[in-house]
């Protein structure tokens, strides 16, 4: 059996341990695995690598993917995908293992559904926002970036008597900066799933300055919509159609200091979080995927995702994966809001 591997997307720690995970079970069964490189340009441009099991034996804790990554979406040309398919003829593919976000399994899906190719996919995203699954590998590591440089921060925000904004990641998913939030006891948390409200925000860190409260933390996920008149998105699309997102932490944070008066910092963490290696939690559960989507491969089970559903591994169909994003479980934000709705008299924002 000849099975190839390839990862798509932004880049997340954990994916050199998928790979290894998928690379060993396969040769265990007597199978040949290959890596494609760059994702989908990869099988489209014919770029790949043999992957034993002694080259993948010691990547576990690494981060980023030895099999190189790129948004590139086939299904942006039919000569593109007409390519692909030939390429995946002429290695004489059984089965091909994706692993990757939304836009990767999209593709992974439509492949499968159209073509009949063999595919099963493994989910990956540090945003967390993929469907079927309770969580993808690489959103532990990065919680834990922004845990990190939240506890320097404070420290810094405290001598200075500053606020401070840190911008995460999380695309349209407030994953990211609800749970880092609520570990680092943020004092206010800005999601893209509940509309800014930035009268109670200000009253909130004004409140906190007249209490004697040195410093004030507020997370605020890439994503946020500002009120009317405040442009934060670049305009360019990626061949997925995504605006790439950042800087809402800048237009937030001089909103903040005009309104306030009190002098207001910001940090874009970006690409920290998806950078340097996977906490122990992504290795376990990136090995766990791998294992089980080799299994799904050696069973022939293809048009299959290994997911997570409370602590067992599964198998979910990938139209179910990806049939729409995985918003942030509305739970999670009305925990954290008792810290900054709870010790103020306005009421709660009613959840949508
Ligand atoms: O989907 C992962 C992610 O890191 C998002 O959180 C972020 O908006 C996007 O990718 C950034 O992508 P790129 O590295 O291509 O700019």
């Amino acid at each position: 059996m000849r099975v190839g591997i390839l990862t798509g997307g932004g880049d997340c720690p954990g994916l050199n341990a998928v790979i290894r995970a998928v690379v060993r079970k396969i040769h265990n069964a007597g199978g040949e695995a290959v890596g494609i490189l760059e994702g989908w340009r990869g099988l489209v441009e014919d770029r790949t690598r043999p992957l034993t099991v002694e080259e993948t034996d010691g990547i576990i804790g690494q981060g980023g993917t030895i099999l190189f990554s790129s948004r590139t979406n086939p299904f942006k040309s039919p000569d593109k995908v007409e390519k692909l398919r030939q390429v995946f003829r002429r290695h004489q593919f059984d089965a091909l293992v994706a692993i990757g976000g939304e836009d990767t399994l999209g593709v992974a899906h439509r492949l499968h559904r159209e073509f009949d190719l063999p595919i099963v996919g493994v989910p990956k995203t540090i945003d967390n926002d993929l469907s079927a699954t309770d969580f993808t590998f690489g959103f532990d590591t990065a919680i834990n970036v922004v845990v990190e440089a939240v506890d320097r921060l404070r420290t810094t925000a405290e001598s200075h008597r500053r606020i401070m904004i840190v911008e995460t990641m999380g695309r349209h998913a407030g994953w990211i900066a609800c749970l880092s939030g609520i570990a680092v006891g943020a004092d206010y948390i800005l999601v893209p799933e509940v509309p800014v409200n930035l009268d109670h925000l200000c009253e909130v860190l004004r409140r906190r300055r007249e209490q004697g409260r040195p410093s004030s933390i507020v997370v605020v996920s890439e994503g946020v919509t500002l009120p009317e008149g405040t442009v934060v998105q670049q305009t360019q699309l990626d061949e997925f159609g995504h605006v790439r997102l950042g800087g809402i932490g800048a237009a937030l944070a001089s909103l903040v200091e005009n309104r306030l008066g009190i002098e207001t910092r910001y940090v874009i963490l970006g690409h920290l979080q998806r950078g340097g290696p996977p906490t122990a939690y992504d290795r376990v559960l990136a090995t766990r995927f791998g294992i089980k989507a080799a299994e799904l491969v050696l069973n022939g089970q293809f048009g299959q995702m290994a997911a997570l559903r409370g602590t067992e591994i599964v198998a979910v169909p990938l139209a179910q994966a990806v049939a729409e994003i995985k918003k942030l479980d509305l739970r999670y934000y009305e925990e954290a809001q008792e810290w900054f709705f709870g010790a103020y008299t306005q009421p709660r924002t009613s959840l949508p």
